[in-house]
Parts: C-alpha cells; structure tokens; sequence
C-alpha cells in the first residue's frame, strides 16, 4: 500500500471527512454538525477514529467508532472511489477495532443499508456474521418532546 498512510482522526478532519461521506452514492455519512461536535466525539472515544491520506497529507478515507464500555459501534467507513479494493478500507477498520479492543471490548457492531454488498463482503470475509435475530429500531429524538 505504498502512498497511502492511517493516523487518527482530529477534530481538524471534519471537513474532509464530512466531503468523504456525502460523495453521492454513499452509505456513510458523517452526522456532526460540526468540528466541536467531532472534538467531543473523538475525546470520548481515543484510538478508535483514524483516517487514510495520501503523500500530499489529502484524507483518502475514515473510519468512525465508539463504544458505549459494553460494545464497539462502527458508524461510518469510507474510501474515496479512486482508491478502493486496495485494502484501505480493511486498515482502517481493523484500526478501529483495536482501538476497541485496547478497552477490553468484546464486541463490534456495524449496521449498513441490505443492499450494501461491498461492505458485506468485505465484512463476511473477515469473519463478521449478519444477525438474523436482531432488528434495529430508530427514532428521532432532534423532534418536540419524546415519549416511548
Ligand atoms: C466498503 C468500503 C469502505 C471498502 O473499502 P475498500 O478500501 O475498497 O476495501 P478493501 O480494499 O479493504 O477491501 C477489503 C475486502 O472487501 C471486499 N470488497 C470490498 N469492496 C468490494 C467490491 N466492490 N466488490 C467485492 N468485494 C469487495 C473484498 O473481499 C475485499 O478484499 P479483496 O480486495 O482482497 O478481494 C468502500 O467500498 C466504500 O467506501 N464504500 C462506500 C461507503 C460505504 O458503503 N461504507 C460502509 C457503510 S458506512
């Protein structure tokens, strides 16, 4: 993989992050509003979040992770399309994961759209299993009071 290096995340990556994620066809999309959302976020949870740049220091590609102390949640992983199946992607994720694991956390979860089949392979071919007892329920607290 030469030319392409991993760091972790700072706050400073924001907008590059931010353009990574809302490239069009993509799954990911990085939620902050903003670098100070992004700061707090990153102090929270260290070792977890981590980019790939190219040799002109460009962000080619994130990763973001948290843990709650129970389990790991990947949110978003993206590769810039010029530079895919090159095992960015990979790197990053397993960087992520042993942020996790230097937590002692025993478990990683990533939730992603059915039809994503890129993640998928990716995901199944390095062991990770799609669950078929769990359903995941969303909703929207940004919105007037919230009763369950
Ligand atoms: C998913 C994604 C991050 C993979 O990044 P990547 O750098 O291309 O992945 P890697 O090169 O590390 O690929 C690792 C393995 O994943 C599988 N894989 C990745 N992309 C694939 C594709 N397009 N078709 C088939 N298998 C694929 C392969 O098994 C691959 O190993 P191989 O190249 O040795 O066969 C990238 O496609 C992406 O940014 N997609 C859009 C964003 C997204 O959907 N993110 C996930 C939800 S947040």
């Amino acid at each position: 993989m030469s030319g392409v290096h991993l760091r972790l995340m700072a706050a400073s990556d924001w907008d590059a992050c931010k353009a990574l994620t809302t490239m069009g066809d993509e799954a990911a999309q990085l939620d902050f509003a903003s670098q100070d959302d992004l700061r707090r976020f990153l102090a929270r949870n260290p070792f977890m979040n981590w980019v790939a740049y190219d040799d002109a220091s460009r962000v080619i590609g994130c990763v973001l992770c948290s843990t709650d102390s129970l389990r790991g949640y990947i949110y978003d992983l993206v590769v810039e399309p010029t530079h895919r199946r090159q095992g960015i992607g990979e790197q990053l994720l397993n960087r992520a994961l042993q942020g996790l694991q230097k937590f002692g956390i025993p478990r990683a979860v990533m939730t992603t759209a059915r039809k994503n089949h890129k993640l998928g392979l990716m995901l199944v071919e390095h062991g990770w299993q799609i669950s078929e007892e769990l359903a995941f329920y969303t909703t929207d607290l940004s919105i007037g009071t919230h009763q369950v």
